[in-house]
C-alpha cells in the first residue's frame, strides 16, 4: 500500500476511487488504513485543491472519528497541526476532510538511503525539535495526543509548509484539564493507550497519561531515528515490549548517542503525571546536538539525498517493522496487520519466551549489545493487569465525550 498519496489498486477499499463526497471531493486512492477507518487522497472538484479524507463506517461499533473531529477543530490554533477543512456524513460513513500533506515519517524512514534505517543527526534533530514544538502547541490547547509515532507526523507539502513536520491523527487525543483549568485527576487504571513500540512505560502500566508521556514517545522515536531501530523492534507482544522497555530504558539505550539523549531521558524520568514538560529544555538539548555536530537547514533531509552511507560489516541492515498499534481499550483483538502487530496471546512459559527471545537475539536483536542472553531467561512472566473496562471506547459508546471535550 502506498501511504503517500498514491493509489492502492490491490487493497480493499471502503470507497471506490470514483466516489464523490458531497458533490465536491473526488476520491483518488487510499493512503492509510487504521483499525477503525481509512484515509484517502482526494481532490476538491471546485478548487482543485488536494485533500486527505478520513472515513469511518457508521456500523463501526467504535466510532471515533467524531471525537477526532472535535479535537482537531479545537487544535486549529496550533500551526503544526494539520488543517481541518470539513466533516460530515454521507451514505453509511462519516468523513473528515483535511488539507493534504506529504509523506509520513515512518514511510520516509523506510526509504532513507542510509544503511540501517537510521536518519542522520541532522534529520533526526530537526524533526525532534519540530515534534516537540507541535506537541507543545497541542498541550497548550489543553490536549494530549497519546499516539505519538512517526506515521502520525507528515511533512508539509505546500511551498510555505515544505520542510516542516505536522501532527495528524487525533483519534486518541484527550483533554487533560478540567473546565476549571486544573489537571484532571488521574484514574486508578486507565488502560493501555497508544502504539506498543512508542508508548511510555506508564501506558504499559495502564497509568493515566499526561503531557510527559507524549514526550516519552518522542524520545523513543528519536532513539529509533538515530540508531535505526529500537531493541524491541521485532517483538509484537505488547507485554513483552513493556518488559523490554523497562529493562532497557536506561543509560545503555543511549550509550552510542550524543550525551543530550541521556539528559533528555533523565529529565523525563523526573517528571510526574501532572508536570508540564520543560519544552525549551528539550528543544535546547536537541539544539545543542545540532550546533555541535554542525547541522544545517541547508542540508537536505535524508530522504532527499542520493548518498548512501557505508554499511559496517558487523551491523545487520535492520528490517524496519512498521508500527504495531495496540489500542487495547478501543479494540482488544483487532490486529493491524499492515503494521505487523499480532494480538496472539503472550507465551505463558518462561522457556518459550526465553527461546523466542534468544532466537531474536541470534537474529540480530543484540545489535546494540543491550541484551544479555542470560538475562533474557529472567524475563519476568508476571501477568500484567488487564486493562480497565473504563476506557474511551466504552465512554464513547455511551455517548460520553468527557475524555475529549
Ligand atoms: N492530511 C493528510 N495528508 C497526507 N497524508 C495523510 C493525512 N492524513 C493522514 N495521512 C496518511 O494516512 C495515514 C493514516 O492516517 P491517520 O490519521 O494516522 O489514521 P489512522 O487512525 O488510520 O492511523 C497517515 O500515516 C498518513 O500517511
Ligand atoms: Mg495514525
Amino acid at each position: 500500500m502506498n501511504r503517500s498519496g498514491g493509489t492502492n489498486q490491490n487493497t480493499k477499499q471502503m470507497l471506490s476511487n470514483s466516489t464523490v463526497i458531497k458533490s465536491k471531493w473526488k476520491i483518488q486512492g487510499k493512503i492509510g488504513q487504521g483499525a477503525f477507518g481509512e484515509t484517502y487522497s482526494a481532490v476538491d472538484l471546485h478548487s482543485s485543491e488536494d485533500v486527505a479524507i478520513k472515513v469511518e463506517k457508521l456500523d463501526n461499533k467504535k466510532m471515533v472519528l467524531k471525537l477526532e473531529v472535535i479535537a482537531l477543530k479545537k487544535l486549529q490554533g496550533c500551526p503544526y497541526v494539520v488543517r481541518y477543512l470539513h466533516s460530515g456524513r454521507q451514505d453509511d460513513f462519516n468523513f473528515l476532510v483535511m488539507e493534504r500533506l506529504g509523506e509520513n515519517l515512518a514511510d520516509l524512514r523506510k526509504r532513507t538511503p542510509r544503511y540501517n534505517g537510521s536518519f542522520s543527526m541532522n534529520t533526526t534533530v530537526r524533526l525532534g525539535i519540530q515534534m516537540i514544538e507541535s506537541l507543545e502547541g497541542v498541550h497548550k490547547l489543553g490536549y494530549i495526543h497519546r499516539d505519538v509515532k512517526p506515521s502520525n507526523f507528515v511533512m508539509g507539502k505546500a511551498k510555505n509548509k515544505r520542510g516542516r513536520a505536522y501532527l495528524i491523527d487525533f483519534g486518541l487525543a484527550r483533554k487533560y484539564r478540567l473546565p476549571s483549568g486544573e489537571i484532571r485527576p488521574p484514574r486508578k487504571s486507565a488502560g493501555f493507550r497508544g502504539t506498543a513500540r512508542y508508548a511510555s512505560i506508564n501506558s504499559h502500566h495502564s497509568k493515566e497519561l499526561g503531557r510527559r508521556d507524549d514526550i516519552w514517545s518522542v524520545f523513543y522515536v528519536l532513539v529509533e531515528f538515530a540508531l535505526g531501530c529500537l531493541p524491541w523492534r521485532k517483538i509484537k507482544d505488547k507485554e513483552q515490549i513493556g518488559e523490554l522497555k523497562e529493562r532497557f530504558t536506561n543509560a545503555d539505550l543511549v550509550k552510542d548517542l550524543p550525551l543530550e539523549y541521556k539528559l533528555f531521558m533523565e529529565e523525563l524520568q523526573k517528571m510526574g503525571y501532572a508536570d508540564e514538560p520543560d519544552y525549551d529544555y528539550f528543544k535546547k538539548l536537541l539544539m545543542d546536538i545540532y550546533k555541535r555536530q554542525g547541522c544545517s537547514e541547508e542540508e537536505p533531509y535524508d530522504w532527499n539525498t542520493k548518498e548512501k552511507a557505508q554499511m559496517p560489516p558487523s551491523r545487520e541492515v535492520s528490517s524496519i517493522m512498521d508500527d504495531a498499534i495496540i489500542t487495547t481499550g478501543r479494540n482488544q483483538t483487532t490486529a493491524n496487520d499492515e503494521r505487523g502487530y499480532s494480538s496472539k496471546p503472550t507465551p505463558t512459559t518462561t522457556t518459550n519466551t526465553t527461546t523466542k527471545l534468544n532466537a531474536r537475539i541470534e537474529n540480530g536483536e543484540n545489535y546494540y549489545n543491550l541484551f544479555n542472553p542470560n538475562e533474557a531467561k529472567s524475563v519476568d512472566r508476571r501477568n500484567t493487569p488487564k486493562p480497565n473496562s473504563d476506557n474511551e471506547v466504552s465512554d464513547k459508546k455511551k455517548g460520553c465525550h468527557c475524555c475529549i471535550m
